[in-house]
């Protein structure tokens, strides 16, 4: 039969099983024929423990199934309980609230954030600008709305945020178009694992302030913090006090996400949170994004909002979820730091890792030496120019011994 096709040309994509759950699957399908610690799966982007099992936080989910039913399934407001858009400011800034008017609205996740983002604040065609190494569903989210991704070059030569790369991207964008939307992800990049110093942050503010000086231009940041939780201390949260005092034609949307945070992955919660010197803007920003909400996924999930709202009043819960966290803080360290002195020690390149779940090794060849690793054993994922390994997912043992093969596999299909 001939086929029919009903898709608006737009929306028509090939098929085909998404790469990372593809290789998951089949690490899977190894680990039952030969033994789940003869495999090293280190494909997933959640934390899992060293037998391959989900982390879950005890203290999370205790408190979740104490909620009363009609608190989980009720619907939310369609910005989010009002409790919850309080207290998810604080969970966003922690002591380091920037100066300025803000705004919160609840979305399923950081990935909602994302999406509302690209909609309201860019126009169709528009570049929306990330670095070269970034999160693939940033592309998958510019392209179903109609807009495309630009990149700059992450690194400079001797391994830091490559600042002259960035100056150069938005300067030139900015010429061309009225709006840029600008994703920024730090600290704990995905997939390098790079954040950014606050000295860096400085020069990103300072040379965005530098192009706001053109007041028909509207920019706007979003500041994409999914990991930050996984990336030290309350000082990592510093950079967003630069946030506060800004142009008025400059706006930040930082985008909380409960996912990484409360090990709720599947509960889809976040929001996005605005930060502006003009009070007008983030009312803008209010309605507009509830509009957003309700024109596509309607309401967030209430019980999560609820979750959120209770710890941020609740300070025993907030203490125990905070201890139960630093153990796995801990054993993503751990796992991270076993990955980099053995990839020291094979002399294997890495992208400079600072934190979170993912370390990137550069190479030729990606799919190719991603398929000669699944033959010994080990799967990644390969991206565009170099391979993905997640260390939240893989033991430390699992992390000391990967990067020897991996180097030896790089060095032979690149012939040496
Ligand atoms: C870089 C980055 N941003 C945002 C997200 C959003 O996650 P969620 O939509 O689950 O909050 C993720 C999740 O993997 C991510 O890796």
């Amino acid at each position: 039969m001939p086929e029919i096709t009903f898709v608006t040309p737009k929306c028509r994509y090939p098929g085909g099983n998404d790469k990372i759950f593809g290789a998951n699957t089949r690490a899977n399908q190894k680990s039952d024929e030969i033994g789940f610690e003869n495999v090293i799966n280190a494909t997933v982007g959640a934390l899992l423990n060293d037998d391959g099992s989900l982390s879950v936080m005890k203290s999370v989910m205790n408190h979740f199934r104490s909620l009363p039913d009609a608190e989980i399934s009720a619907y939310a407001p369609i910005a989010g309980l009002p409790e919850f858009r309080q207290a998810v400011v604080e969970a966003c800034f922690g002591d380091h609230r920037p100066k300025g008017h803000i705004e919160a609205v609840a979305t399923p996740g950081g990935s909602g954030a994302i999406r509302n983002t690209i909609w309201n604040y860019s126009d169709p065609g528009d570049a929306i600008l990330t670095s070269d190494w970034y999160w693939g569903p940033y592309d998958t989210q510019a392209k179903v709305n109609g807009r495309r991704l630009e990149t700059y070059k992450l690194f400079d030569d001797s391994g830091m945020f490559n600042i002259g790369a960035f100056r150069d991207k938005t300067e030139k964008l900015l010429k061309a178009q009225e709006r840029l939307v600008i994703l920024l992800n730090s600290p704990a990049h995905n997939p390098t694992g790079y954040s950014l110093a606050d000295s860096e942050w400085e020069s990103v503010m300072d040379t965005i302030c530098k192009l706001a000086e053109n007041p028909d231009k509207r920019i706007v940041l979003f500041a994409d913090i999914a990991y930050i939780d996984f990336a030290g201390d309350d000082s990592s949260r510093a950079f967003m006090e630069l946030f506060g005092n800004l142009p008025e034609n400059v706006l930040v949307i930082v985008a909380y996400s409960m996912s990484k945070a409360f090990t709720l992955y599947g509960l889809r919660s976040g929001a996005m949170i605005c930060i502006s010197s003009n009070e007008y803007a983030t009312k803008e920003f209010f309605n507009s994004c509830q509009v957003a909400n309700r024109g596509t996924w309607s309401n967030g999930t209430r019980g999560a909002q609820k979750l959120l709202a209770d710890i941020f009043t609740d300070e025993n819960l907030k203490t125990e979820i905070e201890w139960e966290r630093t153990y796995y803080k801990t054993l993503l360290k751990e796992r991270a730091k076993a990955f980099q002195k053995a990839s020291k020690k094979a002399g294997l390149a890495i992208c400079p890792y600072k934190h979170g779940f993912f370390v990137t090794v550069p190479c030729n060849k990606p799919n190719e030496v991603a398929e000669e690793l699944e033959n010994k054993n080990i799967y990644a994922v390969a991206l565009q120019r170099g391979l993905r390994f997640a260390v939240c997912s893989v033991s430390k043992e699992k992390c000391a011994k990967a990067p020897k093969i991996i180097k030896a596999v790089i060095d032979e299909k690149s012939g040496k």
